[in-house]
């Protein structure tokens, strides 16, 4: 179909300067990988976030892994996760051993809570996955306070929720590691791939280059001939006495290099979404059919608009919204217990009603930065009309 306003799958689209920062990097950066714009992309991003430790990597799922890697699990122990959520906050974790428990959103903000968490929290928790969904920055601090009454791993994942803050503090911040994403749909992208992963603790911090690239460690020896010994050091990276196994997660430099002038222009781009959000929602305050989330402050960077679509009236909406006005709507986050790849794991059992009535109902909109005002007076009327029409 010929879509008016299409779903995008990028976020946005590059200024003239980010343009010739690529170019300039593309041609002249030696090496391509692991160099300067590595550095200065992680230093840059630990000002912006307010944290002392940062690593690029690849992606944001590389980061999870990581993170998940660290915890280092057990046969038997458990993590909790979002049954609402992109299945790459959970599968990495499952990689590493444990088992997912599956944890309900509250039904006005569509995230998890202290609350819906303290139910899953058993015995052989090791760790709590907390993921900002649709850009909201999750109350973090009682859950803080719950992780650290049960002496468990807490990982935020802000694939979603870059920039954002409550009362100044990041997300991001406020777990053990904080995951971002810099992919095509996010809502700054480094060419379509990447990540970073802060780390609050200096023990962890310590490994994850050598765990980030092929176990590769700087020498500890002198060698007044730079040739010999030959080839960089290799060593299995050791946590408490644990040896754990390498990868190869890097970012690339002309990434990084881009990802540095990104960084200028994330807040601009957060309150512009917001700002098109909290119009959007205020305009369609008298009609109830739809039901937002509306955040005034930087604790939301509207990442995604989504409603809860009421009265059993979800497809009838998107329908009209596709034939009629030419716009592409699309519903997200699949319960993930109910995904096949969770099934066969023998990981479907979840009692999480309003993940499914959420998902059963809900709708997200066509909400990229590359839309003008345009875009979205014409999203808005389009939404009036329908709903009137419903
Ligand atoms: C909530 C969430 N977590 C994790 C990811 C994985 O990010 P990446 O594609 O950078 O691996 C995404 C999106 O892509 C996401 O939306």
């Amino acid at each position: 179909m010929n879509f008016k306003i299409p779903f995008s799958g990028r976020a946005h689209t590059y200024t003239k300067k980010e343009q010739e920062v690529v170019m300039e990097v593309m041609q002249n950066a030696i090496p391509l990988t692991q160099g300067c714009f590595q550095n200065e992309f992680q230093e840059k991003f630990c000002q912006y976030i307010g944290s002392d430790f940062a690593f690029a990597v690849n992606n944001a799922t590389a980061a999870l892994e990581l993170s998940a890697q660290i915890c280092q699990f057990k046969n038997g122990d458990e993590f909790i996760c979002p049954a609402h959520t992109f299945t790459a906050s959970a599968y990495p974790f499952i990689k590493k051993g444990a088992k997912p428990v599956w944890a309900d959103i509250d039904k006005e903000t569509r995230v998890v809570n202290a609350n819906t968490i303290k139910l899953c929290i058993t015995p052989k928790t090791k760790a709590i996955v907390v993921v900002h969904l649709y850009g909201f920055c999750i109350d973090m601090e009682p859950i803080v306070k719950l992780a650290k009454e049960h002496n468990l791993f807490l990982i935020e994942d802000v694939a979603q929720a870059m920039g954002t803050d409550i009362n100044g503090k990041k997300a991001g911040t406020f777990g053990d590691f904080g995951v971002f994403s810099f992919h095509s749909h996010k809502n700054i992208t480094t060419l379509g791939e990447g990540g970073m992963l802060i780390v609050k603790d200096k023990k962890y911090a310590e490994i994850i280059p050598q765990l980030r690239h092929n176990g590769h460690c700087a020498w500890d020896i002198e060698r007044p001939n730079y040739w010999t010994p030959a080839m960089g050091n290799v060593d299995l990276p050791s946590l408490d006495d644990k040896y754990l196994m390498p990868n190869n997660y890097c970012l690339g430099e002309v990434e990084c290099a881009l990802g540095v002038v990104l960084l200028d222009r994330l807040d601009e781009i957060n309150a512009q979404k917001r700002e098109r959000a909290l119009k959007i929602i205020d305009e369609l305050s008298k009609y109830k059919l739809l039901q937002f989330h509306r955040v005034e402050d930087n604790r939301h960077n509207y990442h995604l608009l989504v409603a809860y679509v009421k009265d059993g009236k979800r497809d009838i909406f998107m329908k009209k919204m596709s034939e009629e006005k030419k716009i592409q709507c699309v519903v997200q986050y699949y319960p993930l217990n109910r995904y096949d790849l969770y099934q066969k794991l023998g990981f479907g059992g979840a009692n999480c009603p309003q993940t499914d009535d959420f998902f059963d109902n809900m709708v997200s909109f066509p909400f990229n930065h590359m839309l003008y005002d345009y875009d979205i007076d014409y999203l808005l009327e389009s939404i009036k009309e329908t709903i009137e029409d419903i």
